[in-house]
């Protein structure tokens, strides 16, 4: 475990964790319990569950996903980098795009792809502000519990899509073109840049936006410079985020492209 998570610090995927005291005062971590509605027993024979509570646009949401997302990393294969299970855990990016979206009426009526979704809280912040919304993820299981967690905030189903950018082809099966493209913290393979650089401009209807959520990657650093070099226009909005065991800044990057 501890090998495990030397190496996602050194990969750059965690902040700088919480102090003790500052755990303290967060809202009470993931616990075992579930709520009122039943999950899929699929994923309920598959995982022991658990909920995060989080605060999001003045909500308080409860999502359910894996009860030790840790335990996932360690049962995979060494060489499996591929199957790396980051889906399984909900990340600081993916609460500051929520609160962004949950937080403005932008959304309402507009076509809106997330890429990533993991467990469905930006997702589900996406409904509830209106979106008509496709969500993305290349594991089968976060879409089920994002599928979940999105009825039981929302209230309605989720419209999702398996499948990798990384494979051939991608801006055909993702439907494009649509008004807005959501993700958050997408962006921590180098091997990803390329082919999300090649892929976005793609999706976008004319006059269509990037909100991307990105915690100072290096590899999202080199994808917003790509963009930025193709003469897209950024506007960044920096949000200091202590929650999820974690205190770290994010970046909420508001990207069009030239023309
Ligand atoms: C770090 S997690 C972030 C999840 C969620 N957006 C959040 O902020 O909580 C990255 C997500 O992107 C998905 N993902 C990573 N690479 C992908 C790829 N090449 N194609 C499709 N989904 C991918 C993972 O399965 C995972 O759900």
């Amino acid at each position: 475990m501890r090998s495990r998570q030397a190496a996602r610090k050194r990969r750059g995927l965690w902040g700088r964790p919480l102090s003790a005291p500052e755990r303290r005062a967060e809202a009470p971590a993931k616990t075992a319990v579930y709520g009122a509605a039943a999950p899929p027993d699929r994923l309920a024979a598959r995982y022991r569950l658990g909920r995060t509570p989080v605060q999001v646009g003045g909500r308080s949401w409860s999502m359910l996903g894996p009860a030790d997302p840790d335990s996932l990393i360690d049962a995979i294969q060494p060489n499996d980098d591929d199957r790396l299970p980051y889906w399984a855990q909900l990340w600081p990016a993916g609460q500051v795009l929520a609160e962004a979206v949950l937080t403005t009426d932008a959304l309402a009526g507009q076509r809106v792809l997330e890429l990533g979704c993991g467990l469905g809280l930006t997702a589900a912040a996406a409904l509830v502000a209106g979106a008509e919304l496709l969500a993305v993820d290349c594991e089968p299981d976060a879409l089920a519990f994002a599928a979940y967690n999105v009825q039981a905030l929302a209230g309605v189903s989720l419209v999702t899509k398996l499948g990798n950018w990384r494979g051939p082809d991608p801006g055909a099966w993702l439907e494009p073109p649509y008004d807005i493209v959501l993700a958050a913290d997408v962006l921590y393979e180098r091997r990803d840049v390329e082919p999300l650089a090649a892929l976005v401009p793609q999706l976008l209807a004319p006059g269509g936006w990037l909100w991307l959520a990105e915690p100072r990657r290096e590899a999202g650093g080199r994808f917003v410079a790509l963009l930025r070099e193709a003469g897209w226009d950024d506007v960044v909005q920096s949000v200091p985020f202590a929650g999820l065991g974690q205190r770290l800044v994010v970046d909420l990057h508001r990207l069009t492209p030239p023309g």
